[in-house]
């Protein structure tokens, strides 16, 4: 039996019949605000707590402390700090020669690889994965990042990719057929004035998961889904 991962959000795991499968390559998209990184830590978090996981965040965009700034509001922060471990490539990234054909990803599977022979870790998070920018300078873009994505799964985790979507709904992305599951979150305007965050499982291979849209709050210490009106 393959293990499986709950997402920890209230009402919505159910949903996800029974949980997101061990090994698998998750994107979590969604546009700005949406609270991607919150429900990617917000995995991390709880399977450390209640599973005895181990969890690398890996932040490319967001300072460690800005990270934290956002996790401390959730009050997401009691956790061992051994097992957890947030790596800020925010730096890195800033020493890597960007015009340079993906040296920053050499440096991330470096660090990776690294964590694992001491950590262990089987729950990683990339926030977020600068797709464009990746394959940008390559030819045959699918082919690049299905051996990234090889590689990942050598690695032997469970990884949840941050995507960063744009509003054009007719785009579809490479990286949207080669992940094992999509979780999508949005902003819909509900009536004159208000605003509801949503989320919806897109796929999930190998799980027999609703699709549909659920309304999605953090209220009372955690994530919660609830029928979308
Ligand atoms: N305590 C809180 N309870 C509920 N919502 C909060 C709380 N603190 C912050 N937020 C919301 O979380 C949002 C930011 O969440 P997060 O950083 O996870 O989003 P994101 O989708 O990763 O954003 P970005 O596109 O900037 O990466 C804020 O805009 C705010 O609306
Ligand atoms: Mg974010």
């Amino acid at each position: 039996m393959v293990h499986r991962y709950k997402s920890y959000i209230r009402g919505f795991d159910e949903e996800l019949g029974g949980g997101i499968p061990e090994g698998h390559i998750i994107l979590i998209s969604g546009t700005p605000g949406t609270m991607k990184s919150s429900v990617a830590y917000n995995i991390l978090y709880n399977n450390i707590k209640h599973e005895d996981s181990v969890g690398v965040y890996v932040s490319l965009e967001q300072s460690r402390e800005n990270l934290l700034f956002q996790i401390n509001s959730l009050g997401l922060q009691d956790v061992e700090e051994l097992k957890l471990t947030i790596l800020d490539m925010a730096k890195i990234r800033k020493e890597v020669d960007m015009t340079r054909e993906k040296p920053w990803l050499d440096v991330l599977k470096r660090h990776l690889n690294y964590l694992k022979e001491t950590l262990s870790f089987d729950l990683l998070v990339i926030d977020s994965l600068p797709v464009v920018e990746m394959i940008s300078k390559v030819e045959d873009a699918r082919a690049y990042l299905f051996y990234f994505f090889e590689w990942l799964r050598d690695l032997k985790v469970t990884t949840f990719i941050i995507s960063e979507i744009s509003t054009d709904p007719t785009k579809v992305y490479p990286e949207e057929f080669l992940t094992d599951g999509i979780i999508l979150l949005t902003m819909e305007r509900v009536n004159e004035v208000d605003v509801h965050r949503r989320i919806r499982c897109v796929k999930m291979r190998g799980v027999n998961h609703n699709t549909g849209y659920f309304t999605l709050e953090f209220k009372d210490d955690a994530f919660q889904a609830s029928q979308a009106i």
